[in-house]
């Protein structure tokens, strides 16, 4: 019996198994619209087998991209480019969830093969925002929200919630991680704010707090709501995994479903050391503690060790970025690997290894 097979109910929506594509950002969209090379790249997993998959980062407004190459989900139009995807997906029973994001101070890049540097205004680029006037190591600085504007930002999730929602996306995940806008907030290091947004860990946390209770009011009752967070700055007086419990306490009472932990992002020179499944500890802690379904992900790569982590309740699921990028099918590979007979899409049974 594999646990890493075994289904997974959330609210309305059961996933195969527990095998999720993590959000890659692509730099493929052009004005923030979706297009062939996504339906290529995540057609490409979502007949690979896996229960889930995540679309990348999602500007909820177009200065909420990362990048001019990244998608937005601004208006209907920007909705509609995904539904053939999630069509796609659907007809072979994956389902696909949308991070919907902002990048405030780390926004406004060109595209990798411009070295990611910032984009002038000339080339598509826009002032970037934050939650005070600091720059990220080798950006510009970003223009301090003003509350009017958090409060608007609070709706454009909401809004941008509702539209994926409507355009037939299977979850919605709150992008709060890897020093993005909402990480901005909550990340003592990055929040230099004076008013009731800043401060306190009560008032870091209450811009995140309301993005969650307003995308939970307008998803209804039966969509998953994920929410990735950063479970550690990785510094000294930064955000820490005892932050993150109390606060996954707080999105799990405001309908946030599950916790898809990461770590990392606020600062360039963090102290990490990555190796195989080095995030899987913060997943366990916060599955433990704070009493939510957790996802891990970061250097999973291998079946057994994949097992082994939803095995063990280490964490209820797993995220794979890279390894899904060397191999689409890697599901269907671990299943073969893991002795599970799943189904392989009628046109590539030929590669069914059968023993
Ligand atoms: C090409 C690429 C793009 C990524 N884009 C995103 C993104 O849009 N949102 C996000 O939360 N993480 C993003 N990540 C991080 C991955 O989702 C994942 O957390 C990280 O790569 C660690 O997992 P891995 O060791 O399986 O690659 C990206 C990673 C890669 C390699």
């Amino acid at each position: 019996m594999s646990t890493l097979f075994t289904p997974l109910s959330i609210r309305g929506t059961t996933f195969s198994n527990r095998i999720w594509v993590s959000p890659m950002c692509q730099y493929m969209a052009t004005d923030g619209f979706v297009g062939m090379w996504h339906q290529v790249h995540l057609g490409a997993f979502a007949t690979g087998g896996p229960g889930l998959i995540m679309v990348e980062a999602t500007g909820v407004v177009p200065e909420g991209r990362i990048s001019i190459g990244c998608p937005s989900i601004e208006d209907q139009a920007h909705a509609d480019a995904f539904a053939p995807i999630i069509e796609f997906a659907h007809s072979y029973g994956v389902k696909v969830g949308i991070q919907l994001a902002h990048a405030g101070r780390k926004a406004s890049t060109m595209l990798p093969s411009s070295d990611h540097r910032i984009a002038s205004v000339d080339e598509g680029g826009w002032q970037a925002v934050s939650s005070s006037a600091t720059a990220f190591e080798g950006y510009p600085v970003p223009r301090e929200l003003t509350k009017q504007e958090i409060a608007g930002l609070v709706a454009d999730f909401a809004t941008a919630a509702q539209r994926a929602v409507a355009v037939g996306f299977d979850v919605i995940e709150i992008h709060a991680a890897h020093g993005y806008l909402l990480h901005q907030f909550y990340s003592p290091i990055m929040n230099q704010r004076t008013d009731e947004y800043g401060g306190s860990f009560e008032n870091r946390t209450r811009f995140l707090l309301e993005v969650t209770t307003a995308v939970r009011a307008v998803i209804g009752d039966q969509t998953p709501l994920f929410l990735r967070i950063s479970a550690t700055d990785w510094a000294d007086s930064g955000w820490n995994p005892i932050d993150s419990v109390e606060l996954c306490i707080k999105l799990k009472a405001l309908g946030v479903d599950l916790i898809d932990v990461s770590s990392g992002g606020a600062i360039h020179n963090a102290k990490i050391e990555p190796k195989p499944g080095f995030q899987v500890p913060f997943a366990t802690a916060i599955k433990t503690e704070a009493a939510i379904l957790t996802a891990a992900v970061g250097m999973i790569t291998e079946a057994e060790q994949a097992e082994h982590i939803v095995a063990t309740g280490e964490a209820d699921a797993v995220f794979l970025a890279r390894a899904m990028l060397r191999n689409p099918r890697w599901a269907l590979d671990a299943a073969n690997i893991l002795d599970v007979d799943v189904e392989w899409p009628q046109p590539l049974r030929a590669g069914k290894i059968v023993k």
